[in-house]
């Protein structure tokens, strides 16, 4: 049996709390045989600021370069507010994305039938949703250039943002998006505005051309992105893998996480190139929470978000889609059974703690393996 590398950064907040309840997981599944992790840890954030002075340490940079997933809870905190701008805690979550050219940001929105209730939308529309938006993340309108405010000297100013794309990026970001709807129920929407932006003509013209040369298989269709919005409301379970770029990708991945509730159950994952040599694929997952100062140390956190994440990794890094299924088969059943935290007890008669919802969650995956 593979060993599958797995390096923690629980970071800052409720960090530790939601990265214990993925390792208890992973544990239990190498003493049993059923998949082998090897668990190594390390600091970023505050957490390595404290220790280190640095955002992250070269030490951890190099253990999070050799593991097959880096899985990271939240960086921050009130405590760090006013360390150098350099070495502040989010700089070591950018050094991991800019590093690792992670520049496929993977965002589900799954919705459990037992929280159908707390989405903004009717339950009919939203029950058993899983869709997946795949945003470009490391190009576009965020870095093109010129980027910049000129004096006009008439009393005005000029402020101009580039939007930017070139083949090999939207052929790399299109080919993600093809490959992981093959893992799943085979269907991509492209989004873009071809119709006024010659980035979006580029665009549709690329996953055209991708399409019919490597994917023939799996179906393509494409949606102009101010439409696709409005079909993300209308009729959410029409998706399946939604490809679009980093602007567009950002606003419609928001929209989209408001369909299934609490921050505290979202999971999201950055993939990048794959290494020439051994084909292996950066990756880093993490909650798309943040470090909830508020709840931190208390044993309130809700750990689904962290350990949907580790599922993602269970998928897109390890390959084990079956015991990714099963995982996600198991907090479905968690939720099924009324078990909430309290970010998304509703009417629950009462809220069980952080590590509750795990040993709740890792019961129901032993019935499952
Ligand atoms: P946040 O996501 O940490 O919290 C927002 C609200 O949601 C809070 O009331 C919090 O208690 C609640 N919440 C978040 N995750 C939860 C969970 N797993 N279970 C239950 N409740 C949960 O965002 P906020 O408060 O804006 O930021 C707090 C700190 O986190 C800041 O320092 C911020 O910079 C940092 N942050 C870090 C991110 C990252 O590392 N990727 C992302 C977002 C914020
Ligand atoms: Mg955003």
């Amino acid at each position: 049996m593979s060993v599958n590398k797995l390096f923690v950064l629980p970071g800052d907040g409720i960090g530790p709390e939601v990265t214990a309840e993925v390792e208890k997981i992973a544990n239990f599944l190498t003493k049993e045989g059923i998949a082998r992790f090897e668990i190594e840890r390390g600091l970023v954030g505050g957490a390595a600021y404290d220790a280190h002075g640095v955002a992250i340490s070269e030490d951890d940079m190099a253990r999070a370069g050799a593991a097959d997933a880096i899985l990271l809870a939240a960086v921050g905190g009130p405590k760090w507010d006013k360390v150098p701008y350099d070495v502040r805690p989010e700089a070591g979550l950018l050094r991991l994305r800019k590093d690792f050219n992670l520049y496929a940001n993977l965002r589900p929105a799954i919705c459990y039938p037992a929280l159908a209730d707390a989405s903004s939308l009717k339950r009919e529309l939203v029950d058993g949703l899983d869709l997946l938006i795949v945003r470009e993340l490391t190009g576009g309108v965020y870095f093109g250039e010129p980027k910049q405010i000129i004096d006009l000297g008439n009393g005005q100013k000029r402020a101009i943002d580039t939007q930017v794309y070139d083949t090999y990026e939207i052929e790399r970001i299109g080919r993600i998006a093809f490959e992981l709807a093959r893992k799943r129920r085979n269907k991509v929407t492209s989004s873009e505005k071809h119709n006024v932006m010659k980035s979006g003509v580029l665009w549709r013209e690329v996953i055209i051309d991708l399409h019919k040369r490597e994917f023939p298989d799996v179906e393509l269709e494409h949606q102009l992105a101010d439409a696709l919005g409005m079909q993300l409301v209308r009729r959410p379970k029409q998706f399946d893998v939604i490809v679009t770029d980093n602007l567009f990708g950002d606003m419609l991945s928001d929209v989209a996480s408001m369909l299934t509730g609490s921050l505290g159950m979202l999971p999201s994952a950055s993939l990048g190139a794959e290494d020439a040599k051994t084909g292996h694929r950066k990756a880093l997952y993490e909650p798309v929470h943040g470090s909830a100062p508020d709840i931190a140390g208390k044993g309130l956190a809700n750990p689904i978000a962290m350990i949907g994440s580790f599922g993602m990794a269970l998928r897109y890094s390890f390959g084990l889609t079956e015991l990714a299924d099963k995982l996600e088969a198991a907090i479905a059943g968690v939720l099924d059974k009324g078990l909430r935290t309290a970010d998304i007890k509703g009417n629950a008669p009462k809220a069980i703690s952080t590590s509750e919802m795990g040993d709740a969650i890792l019961a129901e995956l032993k019935a499952r393996v």
